[in-house]
């Protein structure tokens, strides 16, 4: 069991206080390891939510995991605010973060608040996170912070812009790149980011520079270094084809358990086992012999009116 911070209840039960901005740092604070999975539906909020994690992430990966787009780089901001606002409805106490999509916050200030400001009132999330660390991004950062929505930054491996990066590969494997990626996680701190996910870089890269950020880091293939982590659901419950990135640890194999069921349920179609008698309504002997007596002149050609 995990110790709750001096000054908040953290009730074990239904009664779970919803997870706040304080409650993030202070887990910093004390060392207490925080949860993230990514959501994007109903279903899965609930899993969520029934596991008591901190921090729910509707992820622009719900592009690749449950719309079958090839990357993010396609997913618009209309379809991942359905995803939002299922996931929403699915949660009640973690906190929740919606991912802006790619091209709906690199072309100005403005374009980047007013996108923003959708996620918070269509979809009810808390706060929302930005790709890269770059002048672009801490500048679209600062103004959405400054509109009053939080920001979660996200630096290293970052898929939006993964052609740029040369593919999905590791980042900050080099003393130039791993500088370069401290500066934009500095720069993104200093701009107001509440919390910043490090993706696919080294483990000692995160020793060194989780110390200097006073926000929480969540890593996602970034080393045991940083204050929390985070999976997407679908990678951490096998609920895909093929292996995934060396970081993902599988806890469940849902695909095969998904592919198995409904291969199950056709062949008990065509072999006539399913439905059987249980799965059937009734209907009162009289009323049964009614409908047959009215079925017959239902069913009789009509009288020539000439
Ligand atoms: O979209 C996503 O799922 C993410 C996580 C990998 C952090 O950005």
């Amino acid at each position: 069991m995990s110790a709750a911070p001096p000054h908040i209840a953290v009730p074990e039960d239904a009664s779970r206080l919803p997870v706040t901005l304080p409650i993030l740092q202070e887990k910093k604070r004390l060392g207490e390891p925080i949860v993230m999975v990514t959501a994007y539906d109903f279903p899965s909020a609930r899993a969520a939510e029934a596991a008591g994690v901190d921090v729910v992430l509707v992820g622009d990966s719900g592009a690749m995991t449950v719309l079958g787009y090839p990357s993010t780089v396609a997913v618009t901001t209309d379809e991942l605010l359905v995803l939002a606002r299922a996931t929403r409805r699915g949660l009640r106490t973690p906190f929740l973060v919606a991912d802006l999509p790619f091209g709906s916050y690199e072309a100005s200030d403005e374009q980047a608040v007013a996108t923003a400001l959708r996620f918070v009132k269509e979809a009810g999330a808390d706060a929302v996170k930005l790709e890269r660390g770059n002048d672009t991004s801490v500048a679209r950062a600062r103004a959405i912070v400054a509109a009053g929505i939080p920001v979660m930054g996200h630096v290293g491996l970052t898929p939006q812009t993964s052609t740029a990066l040369g593919g999905y590969r590791a980042q900050g494997r080099s003393g130039s790149a791993a500088l370069q990626i401290a500066q934009e996680a500095l720069a993104l701190e200093r701009a107001g980011c509440f919390a910043i996910v490090f993706e696919a870089i080294p483990a000692a890269v995160s020793d060194a520079l989780v110390p200097l950020l006073e926000v929480p880091v969540i890593g996602i293939g970034a080393g045991p270094a940083t204050d929390g982590q985070v999976l997407v659901f679908h990678d951490l419950l096998g609920i895909r084809e093929g292996r995934g990135a060396r970081f993902v640890q599988r806890y469940a194999e849902l695909q095969g358990e998904m592919n198995g069921g409904v291969a199950a349920f056709a062949s008990d179609v065509r072999e006539r086992r399913y439905p059987r008698p249980e799965h059937g309504y009734s209907i009162d002997p009289s009323e049964l012999d009614l409908f047959r007596s009215e079925l017959g002149a239902l069913a009789a050609p009509a009288a020539d009116p000439r």
